[in-house]
């Protein structure tokens, strides 16, 4: 598996409504007029699932993804899912609808990754993908700082989590040659949290679990205590104790049909 950490889905759920968000907007953008198939690569525990089944009625949806504590998730829905790397994942038969919602930044090497999975596409198929584009960003960065101090820098030293995720000029030189239509854009979504470090305990159900998968278990708390203790001068409560996360985040779909998406 390309680097892809333990999951636990109710950590990674605590802020479920704020990570299905984007993945709703990204299917208010797919104009698919008929989808036979479509696949959610890194479905995870499955929430966008009901939602494409609901967008196209008459297509068949699968989840793809790697962990199986999330698939088993996914699988409790009724729909049908796949345990697969998606680095060598390949549709037994073309894909009409290739989504993928907060996945593909685990992945190393889209300059090979996403012109193969246009290839898995069907005729007028559609690639679409959301990933966050938070590296220049205190809650990120301090996950580095972090890691590199204290007594567990040895064990999570070379430690690969999410990677930065390159600007849109790099995903259109790659992905607009090899096809008709190619829709980007970015929206920052400012995310309400509840609750004591919420940022903390956002980040503990993504990309730092990593760094606690590589650390002796009793590591973790003064870890994540260190990580609070960083981030917290630069995401103040409000007024009302809510703390506000903005959220930045690349949208793309690749178009086998010169008319895709809609505004
Ligand atoms: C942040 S979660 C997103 C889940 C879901 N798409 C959502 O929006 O709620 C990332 C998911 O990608 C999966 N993933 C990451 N790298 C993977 C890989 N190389 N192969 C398969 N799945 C992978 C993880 O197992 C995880 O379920």
């Amino acid at each position: 598996m390309s680097g892809n950490p333990t999951w636990n889905p109710s950590q990674y759920l605590r802020f479920g409504a704020e990570r299905l968000q984007p993945a709703i907007d990204l299917i208010g953008r797919l104009s698919h007029p008929a989808p036979k198939r479509v696949v959610d690569l890194g479905c995870g525990a499955g929430n966008a699932l009901p939602l494409l089944a609901a967008r196209f009625p008459g297509a068949e949806v699968t989840g793809v993804d790697g962990s199986p504590d999330m698939l088993a998730k996914a699988a409790s829905g009724g729909f049908g899912t796949v345990q697969a790397d998606i680095a060598s994942w390949e549709p037994a038969e073309k894909v009409d609808v290739i989504f993928s919602n907060a996945a593909l930044q685990w992945l190393p090497d889209h300059a090979l990754l996403f012109p193969r999975l246009l290839s898995c596409l069907a005729p007028g198929g559609m690639l679409a993908v959301q990933m966050p584009a938070m590296d220049d960003t205190p809650a990120r960065r301090l996950q580095l700082e972090t890691a590199g101090q204290g007594p567990w820098a040895p064990s999570v030293a070379g430690v690969a989590t999410v990677r930065p995720v390159p600007v849109p000029g790099v995903y259109y030189d790659l992905l607009r040659p090899l096809v008709p239509r190619l829709d980007l854009w970015v929206t920052e979504y400012v995310h309400q949290l509840q609750g004591a470090d919420p940022v903390m305990q956002w980040f503990k159900g993504s990309s730092l679990q990593p760094y606690l998968d590589a650390m002796p278990q009793e590591m973790r708390p003064d870890f994540l205590a260190a990580y609070a203790e960083a981030i917290r001068p630069h995401y103040p409560p409000q007024t009302d104790g809510v703390t506000l996360l903005s959220f930045r985040r690349l949208f793309l779909i690749a178009s086998l049909q010169e008319q895709a998406s809609s505004y």
